[in-house]
Protein backbone atom coordinates (compact mmCIF):
# COMPACT_ATOMS: atom_id res chain seq x y z
CA UNK A 1 0.00 0.00 0.00
CA UNK A 2 1.39 3.01 -0.94
CA UNK A 3 0.89 6.32 1.27
CA UNK A 4 -2.05 8.41 -0.60
CA UNK A 5 -1.64 11.39 1.98
CA UNK A 6 -4.80 12.86 3.98
CA UNK A 7 -7.87 13.28 2.79
CA UNK A 8 -8.83 16.10 1.36
CA UNK A 9 -11.49 16.61 4.11
CA UNK A 10 -9.29 16.38 6.69
CA UNK A 11 -7.33 19.02 5.64
CA UNK A 12 -9.90 21.56 5.16
CA UNK A 13 -11.02 20.86 8.99
CA UNK A 14 -7.25 21.55 9.77
CA UNK A 15 -7.73 24.83 7.77
CA UNK A 16 -10.26 25.79 9.85
CA UNK A 17 -8.55 25.12 12.51
CA UNK A 18 -6.18 27.52 11.49
CA UNK A 19 -8.39 29.90 10.84
CA UNK A 20 -10.17 29.85 14.17
CA UNK A 21 -7.21 30.08 16.11
CA UNK A 22 -5.75 32.66 14.15
CA UNK A 23 -4.76 35.54 16.64
CA UNK A 24 -4.67 33.84 19.43
CA UNK A 25 -1.82 34.48 21.78
CA UNK A 26 -0.43 31.01 23.05
CA UNK A 27 -0.10 32.61 26.46
CA UNK A 28 -4.20 32.64 26.48
CA UNK A 29 -4.40 28.61 25.90
CA UNK A 30 -2.58 27.95 29.24
CA UNK A 31 -5.20 30.53 30.74
CA UNK A 32 -8.00 28.25 28.96
CA UNK A 33 -6.62 24.84 29.69
CA UNK A 34 -4.75 24.54 33.26
CA UNK A 35 -4.14 21.04 32.29
CA UNK A 36 -2.61 21.92 29.26
CA UNK A 37 1.46 21.25 30.13
CA UNK A 38 0.02 17.93 31.04
CA UNK A 39 -1.77 17.14 27.87
CA UNK A 40 1.07 18.53 25.59
CA UNK A 41 4.10 16.52 27.46
CA UNK A 42 5.50 12.83 27.32
CA UNK A 43 7.84 10.51 27.61
CA UNK A 44 9.54 8.40 25.27
CA UNK A 45 12.52 6.09 25.47
CA UNK A 46 14.02 8.30 28.44
CA UNK A 47 13.41 11.85 27.05
CA UNK A 48 10.78 13.86 27.98
CA UNK A 49 9.31 16.21 25.45
CA UNK A 50 6.98 19.46 26.03
CA UNK A 51 5.13 20.09 22.90
CA UNK A 52 2.48 22.99 25.28
CA UNK A 53 4.49 26.24 23.76
CA UNK A 54 3.18 25.40 20.44
CA UNK A 55 0.58 27.21 18.80
CA UNK A 56 -2.10 24.39 19.06
CA UNK A 57 -5.20 23.82 21.02
CA UNK A 58 -7.04 20.59 22.04
CA UNK A 59 -9.90 21.29 18.91
CA UNK A 60 -6.68 21.39 16.58
CA UNK A 61 -5.21 18.64 17.72
CA UNK A 62 -7.86 16.38 17.01
CA UNK A 63 -8.10 17.60 13.63
CA UNK A 64 -4.31 16.64 13.60
CA UNK A 65 -5.21 13.25 14.81
CA UNK A 66 -8.12 13.17 12.29
CA UNK A 67 -5.75 14.10 9.70
CA UNK A 68 -3.56 11.29 10.53
CA UNK A 69 -6.16 8.50 10.62
CA UNK A 70 -7.35 9.92 7.15
CA UNK A 71 -3.55 9.08 5.87
CA UNK A 72 -3.55 5.80 7.83
CA UNK A 73 -0.63 6.60 9.29
CA UNK A 74 -0.68 3.30 11.75
CA UNK A 75 -0.87 1.09 9.12
CA UNK A 76 1.67 2.54 7.30
CA UNK A 77 4.03 2.29 10.24
CA UNK A 78 2.62 -1.40 10.78
CA UNK A 79 4.17 -2.07 7.29
CA UNK A 80 7.45 -0.39 7.90
CA UNK A 81 8.06 -2.54 10.64
CA UNK A 82 7.19 -5.76 8.53
CA UNK A 83 10.00 -5.23 5.85
CA UNK A 84 7.43 -4.30 3.44
CA UNK A 85 8.62 -2.22 0.21
CA UNK A 86 7.60 1.15 1.44
CA UNK A 87 10.91 2.85 -0.73
CA UNK A 88 7.98 2.48 -3.48
CA UNK A 89 9.86 4.28 -6.33
CA UNK A 90 12.71 1.44 -6.27
CA UNK A 91 10.56 -1.53 -4.37
CA UNK A 92 13.09 -1.75 -1.43
CA UNK A 93 11.90 -1.74 1.99
CA UNK A 94 13.10 1.12 5.22
CA UNK A 95 14.69 -1.67 7.27
CA UNK A 96 17.35 0.26 9.83
CA UNK A 97 15.06 -0.19 12.24
CA UNK A 98 16.08 -3.89 12.02
CA UNK A 99 19.10 -2.71 12.49
CA UNK A 100 18.68 -1.97 16.17
CA UNK A 101 16.49 -4.66 17.09
CA UNK A 102 18.45 -7.04 19.96
CA UNK A 103 19.24 -10.69 19.22
CA UNK A 104 16.36 -12.21 21.18
CA UNK A 105 13.79 -9.79 19.92
CA UNK A 106 10.92 -11.53 19.27
CA UNK A 107 9.21 -10.13 16.53
CA UNK A 108 12.43 -8.71 14.79
CA UNK A 109 11.38 -5.91 12.47
CA UNK A 110 11.55 -7.27 8.21
CA UNK A 111 11.99 -11.17 10.25
CA UNK A 112 13.94 -13.04 11.57
CA UNK A 113 16.32 -13.71 8.72
CA UNK A 114 17.06 -10.08 8.17
CA UNK A 115 17.83 -10.17 12.11
CA UNK A 116 20.22 -13.18 11.67
CA UNK A 117 22.19 -11.32 8.64
CA UNK A 118 22.52 -7.87 10.80
CA UNK A 119 23.70 -9.49 14.15
CA UNK A 120 26.30 -11.87 12.12
CA UNK A 121 27.76 -8.75 10.69
CA UNK A 122 27.13 -6.68 14.29
CA UNK A 123 29.18 -9.46 15.89
CA UNK A 124 32.27 -9.34 13.02
CA UNK A 125 32.22 -5.95 13.51
CA UNK A 126 32.69 -6.30 17.44
CA UNK A 127 35.54 -8.78 16.66
CA UNK A 128 37.42 -6.39 14.17
CA UNK A 129 36.80 -3.59 16.94
CA UNK A 130 38.20 -5.34 19.71
CA UNK A 131 41.43 -6.22 17.82
CA UNK A 132 41.96 -2.89 16.28
CA UNK A 133 41.57 -1.27 20.05
CA UNK A 134 43.74 -4.18 21.97
CA UNK A 135 46.49 -3.67 19.61
CA UNK A 136 46.17 -7.28 18.06
CA UNK A 137 45.46 -5.31 14.68
CA UNK A 138 48.56 -3.77 13.56
CA UNK A 139 49.69 -1.50 10.81
CA UNK A 140 51.98 -2.64 7.77
CA UNK A 141 54.96 -2.00 10.03
CA UNK A 142 53.70 -3.64 13.06
CA UNK A 143 52.37 -0.17 14.68
CA UNK A 144 49.16 -0.25 16.68
CA UNK A 145 46.31 2.03 15.33
CA UNK A 146 46.22 5.20 16.84
CA UNK A 147 43.83 7.02 14.30
CA UNK A 148 40.77 6.40 12.41
CA UNK A 149 39.52 7.91 9.15
CA UNK A 150 36.35 7.66 8.09
CA UNK A 151 35.51 8.96 4.04
CA UNK A 152 32.26 8.97 3.33
CA UNK A 153 29.99 11.58 2.78
CA UNK A 154 26.36 12.53 3.71
CA UNK A 155 24.85 9.18 5.30
CA UNK A 156 28.38 7.88 5.36
CA UNK A 157 29.82 11.06 6.84
CA UNK A 158 27.04 12.90 8.75
CA UNK A 159 26.05 9.99 11.09
CA UNK A 160 29.09 8.44 12.50
CA UNK A 161 30.50 12.14 12.83
CA UNK A 162 28.04 13.53 14.87
CA UNK A 163 27.84 10.89 17.13
CA UNK A 164 31.61 10.91 17.55
CA UNK A 165 31.85 14.45 18.40
CA UNK A 166 28.38 13.92 20.91
CA UNK A 167 30.35 11.81 22.77
CA UNK A 168 34.02 12.75 22.33
CA UNK A 169 34.38 12.54 26.06
CA UNK A 170 34.19 8.47 25.62
CA UNK A 171 36.65 7.99 23.12
CA UNK A 172 38.98 5.86 24.60
CA UNK A 173 40.02 3.82 21.49
CA UNK A 174 41.46 5.41 18.51
CA UNK A 175 41.11 9.07 17.19
CA UNK A 176 38.47 9.52 14.88
CA UNK A 177 38.56 11.80 12.11
CA UNK A 178 36.24 12.60 9.20
CA UNK A 179 37.25 13.48 5.24
CA UNK A 180 33.77 13.97 3.33
CA UNK A 181 34.26 16.68 0.79
CA UNK A 182 35.95 16.81 -2.67
CA UNK A 183 37.90 19.88 -1.80
CA UNK A 184 40.82 18.14 -0.85
CA UNK A 185 41.19 20.63 1.77
CA UNK A 186 39.67 18.72 4.70
CA UNK A 187 42.05 15.42 3.68
CA UNK A 188 44.95 17.67 3.18
CA UNK A 189 44.44 18.98 6.78
CA UNK A 190 43.35 15.41 8.35
CA UNK A 191 46.80 13.87 7.12
CA UNK A 192 48.99 16.44 7.66
CA UNK A 193 48.48 15.78 11.47
CA UNK A 194 49.00 12.05 10.91
CA UNK A 195 51.41 8.73 10.64
CA UNK A 196 50.38 6.63 7.99
CA UNK A 197 52.10 3.62 10.32
CA UNK A 198 49.18 4.02 12.93
CA UNK A 199 46.34 5.32 10.87
CA UNK A 200 43.57 2.81 9.52
CA UNK A 201 41.29 4.19 6.52
CA UNK A 202 37.90 3.03 6.84
CA UNK A 203 36.26 3.91 3.39
CA UNK A 204 32.27 4.27 3.66
CA UNK A 205 29.98 4.27 0.70
CA UNK A 206 27.40 2.11 0.25
CA UNK A 207 27.03 2.54 -3.43
CA UNK A 208 31.20 2.21 -3.81
CA UNK A 209 30.40 4.65 -6.54
CA UNK A 210 30.24 8.10 -4.89
CA UNK A 211 32.73 10.40 -6.69
CA UNK A 212 34.13 12.63 -3.67
CA UNK A 213 34.53 9.65 -1.37
CA UNK A 214 36.47 7.56 -4.53
CA UNK A 215 38.75 10.79 -4.56
CA UNK A 216 39.62 11.03 -1.35
CA UNK A 217 40.18 7.41 -1.17
CA UNK A 218 42.53 7.42 -4.04
CA UNK A 219 44.42 10.33 -2.54
CA UNK A 220 44.20 8.76 0.88
CA UNK A 221 45.90 5.21 -0.53
CA UNK A 222 48.44 7.08 -2.70
CA UNK A 223 49.66 9.05 0.54
CA UNK A 224 49.75 5.86 2.66
CA UNK A 225 51.37 3.71 -0.49
CA UNK A 226 54.28 6.31 -0.53
CA UNK A 227 55.08 6.60 2.77
CA UNK A 228 55.73 3.28 3.53
CA UNK A 229 56.73 2.04 0.32
CA UNK A 230 54.80 -0.64 -0.20
CA UNK A 231 51.17 -1.44 -1.99
CA UNK A 232 50.83 -4.24 0.00
CA UNK A 233 50.20 -1.93 3.26
CA UNK A 234 47.02 -0.84 1.71
CA UNK A 235 45.76 -4.42 3.17
CA UNK A 236 46.10 -3.12 6.84
CA UNK A 237 45.23 0.43 6.62
CA UNK A 238 42.07 0.35 4.18
CA UNK A 239 38.74 -1.26 5.46
CA UNK A 240 35.64 -0.77 3.91
CA UNK A 241 31.97 -0.52 4.54
CA UNK A 242 29.75 -0.88 1.59
CA UNK A 243 26.83 -3.23 -0.11
CA UNK A 244 28.90 -3.07 -3.32
CA UNK A 245 31.48 -6.03 -2.80
CA UNK A 246 32.90 -5.86 -6.43
CA UNK A 247 33.97 -1.86 -6.49
CA UNK A 248 35.24 -2.71 -2.89
CA UNK A 249 37.63 -5.17 -4.28
CA UNK A 250 38.24 -3.57 -8.09
CA UNK A 251 39.48 -0.67 -5.48
CA UNK A 252 41.95 -2.58 -3.85
CA UNK A 253 40.79 -3.69 -0.44
CA UNK A 254 40.40 -6.80 0.07
CA UNK A 255 36.50 -8.02 0.93
CA UNK A 256 37.69 -9.94 4.16
CA UNK A 257 37.87 -6.62 5.31
CA UNK A 258 34.82 -5.28 4.25
CA UNK A 259 31.85 -4.59 6.51
CA UNK A 260 28.21 -5.30 4.56
CA UNK A 261 24.95 -3.78 4.82
CA UNK A 262 22.11 -3.96 2.82
CA UNK A 263 20.05 -2.00 -0.01
CA UNK A 264 17.32 -1.89 2.03
CA UNK A 265 19.48 0.69 4.39
CA UNK A 266 18.85 3.95 3.33
CA UNK A 267 22.02 5.75 3.36
CA UNK A 268 20.68 8.80 5.71
CA UNK A 269 19.21 6.10 8.05
CA UNK A 270 22.49 3.72 8.04
CA UNK A 271 24.45 4.78 11.30
CA UNK A 272 23.01 2.06 12.81
CA UNK A 273 25.16 -0.41 10.41
CA UNK A 274 28.45 -0.98 9.99
CA UNK A 275 28.75 2.45 8.76
CA UNK A 276 28.85 3.01 12.38
CA UNK A 277 32.11 1.13 12.31
CA UNK A 278 34.08 4.42 13.33
CA UNK A 279 31.94 4.95 15.81
CA UNK A 280 32.59 1.65 17.38
CA UNK A 281 36.23 1.83 16.97
CA UNK A 282 36.32 5.23 18.85
CA UNK A 283 34.28 4.72 21.61
CA UNK A 284 34.07 0.63 21.73
CA UNK A 285 31.22 -1.54 21.09
CA UNK A 286 29.46 -1.07 24.74
CA UNK A 287 28.76 2.60 23.61
CA UNK A 288 27.69 1.86 20.07
CA UNK A 289 25.61 -1.20 21.43
CA UNK A 290 23.64 1.49 23.66
CA UNK A 291 23.43 3.76 21.04
CA UNK A 292 21.42 0.74 19.16
CA UNK A 293 19.70 0.48 22.20
CA UNK A 294 18.43 3.89 23.12
CA UNK A 295 16.81 3.77 19.04
CA UNK A 296 15.44 0.63 19.89
CA UNK A 297 13.71 1.34 22.67
CA UNK A 298 12.50 4.29 20.78
CA UNK A 299 11.39 2.12 17.86
CA UNK A 300 9.37 -0.27 20.96
CA UNK A 301 7.71 3.00 21.70
CA UNK A 302 6.67 4.25 18.28
CA UNK A 303 5.65 0.82 17.65
CA UNK A 304 2.94 0.51 20.48
CA UNK A 305 1.93 3.97 21.38
CA UNK A 306 -1.31 4.94 20.51
CA UNK A 307 -1.01 7.79 18.04
CA UNK A 308 -2.37 10.45 20.68
CA UNK A 309 0.50 9.34 23.26
CA UNK A 310 3.22 8.73 20.27
CA UNK A 311 6.07 10.88 21.09
CA UNK A 312 7.03 10.70 17.05
CA UNK A 313 3.19 11.08 16.08
CA UNK A 314 3.29 14.50 17.83
CA UNK A 315 6.78 15.41 16.05
CA UNK A 316 5.05 15.14 13.04
CA UNK A 317 1.59 17.06 13.64
CA UNK A 318 3.19 19.87 15.47
CA UNK A 319 5.37 20.01 12.22
CA UNK A 320 2.23 19.35 10.41
CA UNK A 321 0.70 22.30 12.31
CA UNK A 322 3.71 24.73 11.67
CA UNK A 323 4.58 24.15 7.84
CA UNK A 324 0.55 23.15 6.77
CA UNK A 325 -1.61 25.09 8.57
CA UNK A 326 -0.07 27.71 9.85
CA UNK A 327 2.62 28.09 6.53
CA UNK A 328 5.69 28.50 8.62
CA UNK A 329 8.59 28.51 6.32
CA UNK A 330 11.72 26.64 7.97
CA UNK A 331 12.24 24.56 11.05
CA UNK A 332 15.07 25.82 13.34
CA UNK A 333 16.99 23.15 15.46
CA UNK A 334 18.68 24.47 18.42
CA UNK A 335 20.63 21.90 20.65
CA UNK A 336 21.25 23.46 24.33
CA UNK A 337 24.71 21.47 24.00
CA UNK A 338 27.64 21.65 22.40
CA UNK A 339 27.86 18.17 22.49
CA UNK A 340 25.63 18.33 19.82
CA UNK A 341 26.64 20.89 17.61
CA UNK A 342 26.13 18.53 14.17
CA UNK A 343 22.99 17.59 15.21
CA UNK A 344 21.13 20.38 13.01
CA UNK A 345 23.20 19.25 10.06
CA UNK A 346 22.92 15.42 10.43
CA UNK A 347 19.07 16.09 10.42
CA UNK A 348 18.95 18.59 7.38
CA UNK A 349 20.25 15.22 5.43
CA UNK A 350 17.68 13.11 7.39
CA UNK A 351 14.56 15.31 6.93
CA UNK A 352 15.46 17.55 3.70
CA UNK A 353 17.03 14.51 1.49
CA UNK A 354 13.97 12.15 2.98
CA UNK A 355 10.79 15.38 2.66
CA UNK A 356 11.85 17.51 0.03
CA UNK A 357 9.61 16.06 -2.48
CA UNK A 358 7.00 17.51 -4.83
CA UNK A 359 5.64 14.69 -6.51
CA UNK A 360 2.76 12.43 -4.51
CA UNK A 361 2.97 8.72 -4.99
CA UNK A 362 0.70 8.88 -7.63
CA UNK A 363 2.84 10.63 -9.83
CA UNK A 364 1.02 14.03 -9.70
CA UNK A 365 2.23 17.30 -7.73
CA UNK A 366 1.78 17.36 -4.10
CA UNK A 367 -0.85 19.58 -3.15
CA UNK A 368 0.71 20.92 0.06
CA UNK A 369 4.01 22.26 0.94
CA UNK A 370 6.37 19.39 2.30
CA UNK A 371 8.99 19.70 4.41
CA UNK A 372 10.89 22.54 5.33
CA UNK A 373 14.39 24.02 5.68
CA UNK A 374 15.79 22.83 8.45
CA UNK A 375 18.48 24.90 9.75
CA UNK A 376 20.36 25.36 13.09
CA UNK A 377 23.41 25.75 15.63
CA UNK A 378 23.95 25.22 19.45
CA UNK A 379 22.51 28.06 22.02
CA UNK A 380 23.78 29.50 23.67
CA UNK A 381 25.82 30.42 20.00
CA UNK A 382 22.88 30.94 18.45
CA UNK A 383 21.16 33.65 20.61
CA UNK A 384 23.68 36.01 19.45
CA UNK A 385 23.38 35.80 16.20
CA UNK A 386 20.00 34.06 14.69
CA UNK A 387 17.53 34.68 17.35
CA UNK A 388 17.06 38.07 16.91
CA UNK A 389 15.41 36.96 14.05
CA UNK A 390 13.45 34.31 16.44
CA UNK A 391 12.17 36.83 18.72
CA UNK A 392 11.69 39.65 15.67
CA UNK A 393 11.32 38.70 12.49
CA UNK A 394 8.29 39.30 10.47
CA UNK A 395 7.76 35.37 10.76
CA UNK A 396 7.32 33.18 13.13
CA UNK A 397 9.19 29.85 12.93
CA UNK A 398 8.98 27.15 15.21
CA UNK A 399 12.43 25.97 17.42
CA UNK A 400 13.25 22.42 18.71
CA UNK A 401 15.21 23.13 21.60
CA UNK A 402 16.90 20.20 22.77
CA UNK A 403 18.35 20.23 26.19
CA UNK A 404 20.43 17.51 28.18
CA UNK A 405 19.18 17.99 32.16
CA UNK A 406 22.41 16.87 33.29
CA UNK A 407 26.18 17.98 31.93
CA UNK A 408 29.18 15.73 30.11
CA UNK A 409 31.81 17.71 33.40
CA UNK A 410 31.46 18.89 36.34
CA UNK A 411 30.98 22.53 36.00
CA UNK A 412 27.63 22.76 37.58
CA UNK A 413 27.33 26.35 37.69
CA UNK A 414 28.21 26.80 33.76
CA UNK A 415 25.62 24.05 33.07
CA UNK A 416 22.65 25.96 34.97
CA UNK A 417 23.65 29.43 32.76
CA UNK A 418 23.02 26.84 29.58
CA UNK A 419 19.74 25.34 31.11
CA UNK A 420 18.47 28.98 32.28
CA UNK A 421 19.18 30.23 29.08
CA UNK A 422 17.63 27.32 27.03
CA UNK A 423 14.36 27.59 29.34
CA UNK A 424 14.39 31.60 28.79
CA UNK A 425 14.40 31.66 25.37
CA UNK A 426 11.78 29.14 24.54
CA UNK A 427 9.56 31.17 27.18
CA UNK A 428 10.52 34.36 25.81
CA UNK A 429 9.58 33.39 22.63
CA UNK A 430 5.53 32.21 23.36
CA UNK A 431 5.29 35.40 26.14
CA UNK A 432 6.82 38.43 24.48
CA UNK A 433 6.50 41.79 26.12
CA UNK A 434 3.80 43.59 25.27
CA UNK A 435 4.19 47.60 24.69
CA UNK A 436 2.62 48.28 27.74
CA UNK A 437 5.36 46.42 29.69
CA UNK A 438 8.13 47.92 27.63
CA UNK A 439 7.02 51.19 28.46
CA UNK A 440 6.56 50.32 32.34
CA UNK A 441 10.40 49.24 31.86
CA UNK A 442 11.32 52.34 30.24
CA UNK A 443 9.67 54.59 32.24
CA UNK A 444 11.34 52.75 35.19
CA UNK A 445 14.57 53.57 33.11
CA UNK A 446 14.29 56.78 33.42
CA UNK A 447 12.59 57.78 29.60
CA UNK A 448 9.96 59.55 29.21
CA UNK A 449 7.27 61.41 26.65
CA UNK A 450 8.36 61.13 22.36
CA UNK A 451 11.45 59.71 23.59
CA UNK A 452 9.50 56.69 25.18
CA UNK A 453 7.29 56.20 22.82
CA UNK A 454 9.56 56.22 19.80
CA UNK A 455 11.42 53.47 22.08
CA UNK A 456 8.54 51.18 22.44
CA UNK A 457 8.14 49.07 19.31
CA UNK A 458 11.41 48.50 18.73
CA UNK A 459 11.42 46.65 22.12
CA UNK A 460 7.77 44.63 22.16
CA UNK A 461 8.20 41.10 21.52
CA UNK A 462 4.74 39.74 19.94
CA UNK A 463 5.15 36.44 21.22
CA UNK A 464 3.28 33.45 20.28
CA UNK A 465 6.01 31.57 18.61
CA UNK A 466 6.38 28.61 19.15
CA UNK A 467 8.81 25.83 20.23
CA UNK A 468 8.73 22.36 21.56
CA UNK A 469 11.29 21.55 24.32
CA UNK A 470 13.44 18.15 24.09
CA UNK A 471 15.04 16.79 27.38
CA UNK A 472 17.56 14.54 27.38
CA UNK A 473 18.75 13.06 30.42
CA UNK A 474 22.03 13.65 29.66
CA UNK A 475 24.01 13.73 26.16
CA UNK A 476 24.94 9.72 26.46
CA UNK A 477 24.36 6.68 23.63
CA UNK A 478 21.04 5.82 24.63
CA UNK A 479 19.49 9.30 24.70
CA UNK A 480 21.21 10.17 21.53
CA UNK A 481 20.24 6.60 19.86
CA UNK A 482 16.69 7.67 21.22
CA UNK A 483 16.67 11.20 20.17
CA UNK A 484 17.87 10.64 16.52
CA UNK A 485 15.59 7.31 15.90
CA UNK A 486 12.47 9.81 16.87
CA UNK A 487 13.47 12.50 14.19
CA UNK A 488 13.49 9.30 11.66
CA UNK A 489 10.13 8.42 12.76
CA UNK A 490 8.58 12.13 12.44
CA UNK A 491 10.65 11.87 9.34
CA UNK A 492 8.51 8.74 7.90
CA UNK A 493 5.29 10.01 9.56
CA UNK A 494 5.11 13.43 7.46
CA UNK A 495 5.63 11.22 4.38
CA UNK A 496 2.94 9.64 4.79
CA UNK A 497 0.75 12.71 5.31
CA UNK A 498 1.79 14.05 2.58
CA UNK A 499 2.12 11.09 0.34
CA UNK A 500 5.27 10.84 -0.72
CA UNK A 501 8.49 8.72 -0.58
CA UNK A 502 10.78 9.24 2.22
CA UNK A 503 13.57 7.07 1.09
CA UNK A 504 14.92 8.03 -2.51
CA UNK A 505 16.54 11.01 -3.17
CA UNK A 506 16.53 11.67 -7.36
CA UNK A 507 17.13 15.22 -6.51
CA UNK A 508 20.55 14.87 -6.17
CA UNK A 509 21.18 13.01 -9.52
CA UNK A 510 21.26 15.79 -12.10
CA UNK A 511 23.87 18.06 -10.08
CA UNK A 512 25.89 14.72 -10.31
CA UNK A 513 25.29 14.13 -13.89
CA UNK A 514 26.42 17.78 -14.69
CA UNK A 515 29.18 17.84 -12.69
CA UNK A 516 30.84 15.14 -14.25
CA UNK A 517 30.42 16.60 -17.97
CA UNK A 518 31.30 19.72 -16.73
CA UNK A 519 34.76 18.01 -14.93
CA UNK A 520 35.32 15.82 -18.02
CA UNK A 521 35.54 19.55 -20.19
CA UNK A 522 37.32 21.28 -17.72
CA UNK A 523 40.37 18.63 -17.53
CA UNK A 524 40.13 18.71 -21.58
CA UNK A 525 40.01 22.40 -21.71
CA UNK A 526 36.99 24.33 -22.88
CA UNK A 527 36.02 24.56 -26.92
CA UNK A 528 33.17 26.61 -28.43
CA UNK A 529 31.32 23.39 -29.03
CA UNK A 530 31.78 21.93 -25.54
CA UNK A 531 30.85 25.60 -23.78
CA UNK A 532 27.77 25.45 -26.10
CA UNK A 533 26.57 22.49 -24.60
CA UNK A 534 26.16 25.03 -21.15
CA UNK A 535 23.71 28.04 -20.51
CA UNK A 536 25.58 31.04 -21.19
CA UNK A 537 26.10 31.56 -17.65
CA UNK A 538 27.91 28.32 -16.76
CA UNK A 539 29.42 28.31 -20.35
CA UNK A 540 30.78 32.28 -19.35
CA UNK A 541 31.82 30.90 -15.76
CA UNK A 542 33.77 27.89 -16.95
CA UNK A 543 35.48 30.37 -19.62
CA UNK A 544 36.51 32.58 -16.62
CA UNK A 545 37.62 29.97 -14.26
CA UNK A 546 39.69 28.17 -17.07
CA UNK A 547 41.49 31.80 -18.16
CA UNK A 548 42.39 32.16 -14.70
CA UNK A 549 43.98 28.39 -14.14
CA UNK A 550 45.71 29.30 -17.85
CA UNK A 551 47.40 32.45 -16.57
CA UNK A 552 48.88 30.94 -13.47
O1 LIG B 1 23.71 12.64 -1.62
C1 LIG B 1 23.25 11.48 -2.20
C2 LIG B 1 23.67 10.25 -1.46
O2 LIG B 1 23.28 9.16 -2.22
C3 LIG B 1 23.13 10.15 -0.04
O3 LIG B 1 21.84 9.69 0.00
C4 LIG B 1 24.12 9.24 0.57
O4 LIG B 1 24.04 9.27 1.98
C5 LIG B 1 25.40 9.79 0.03
O5 LIG B 1 25.09 10.18 -1.30
C6 LIG B 1 26.57 8.86 0.03
O6 LIG B 1 26.33 7.71 -0.73
P1 LIG B 1 27.27 6.45 -0.62
O7 LIG B 1 27.18 5.92 0.77
O8 LIG B 1 26.76 5.47 -1.64
O9 LIG B 1 28.67 6.88 -0.94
Amino acid sequence: MRPRGASADAWSDLSRQAERLRGTPTPSLFEADPARVERMSLDAAGLHLDFSKQAVDAAALDALWALARSAKVAAHLRQQFAGDPVNFTENRAALHLALRAPKDAVNPPGGPAIASDVHEVLDRIEAFVDRVRSGAWVGHTGDAITDVVNIGIGGSDLGPRMVCEALAESVRGPRPHFVSNVDATELVRVLSGLRPQTTLFVVTSKSFGTVETLANARTARAWLVEALGDQAAVARHFVAVSTAAERVSAFGIDTDNMFGFWSWVGGRYSLWSAVGLSIALALGMDRFRALLGGAHAMDEHVRVAPMESNAAAWMAMVGIWNSNALALPSQVIVPYAQALARVPAYLQQLEMESNGKSVCSDGEPTEHQTVPALWGDVGTNGQHAFFQMLHQGPQRLPVDFILPVRPSHDNDAQHRMLVANCLAQSEALMQGKSAGQVRVELGEQGLSGQALEDAVPHRVFSGSRPSTTILLPSVNAASLGALLALYEHKVYIQSVIWGINAFDQWGVELGKQLASVIERQLADGLSDGSAGSHDASTAHLMHRIQAAWQSD
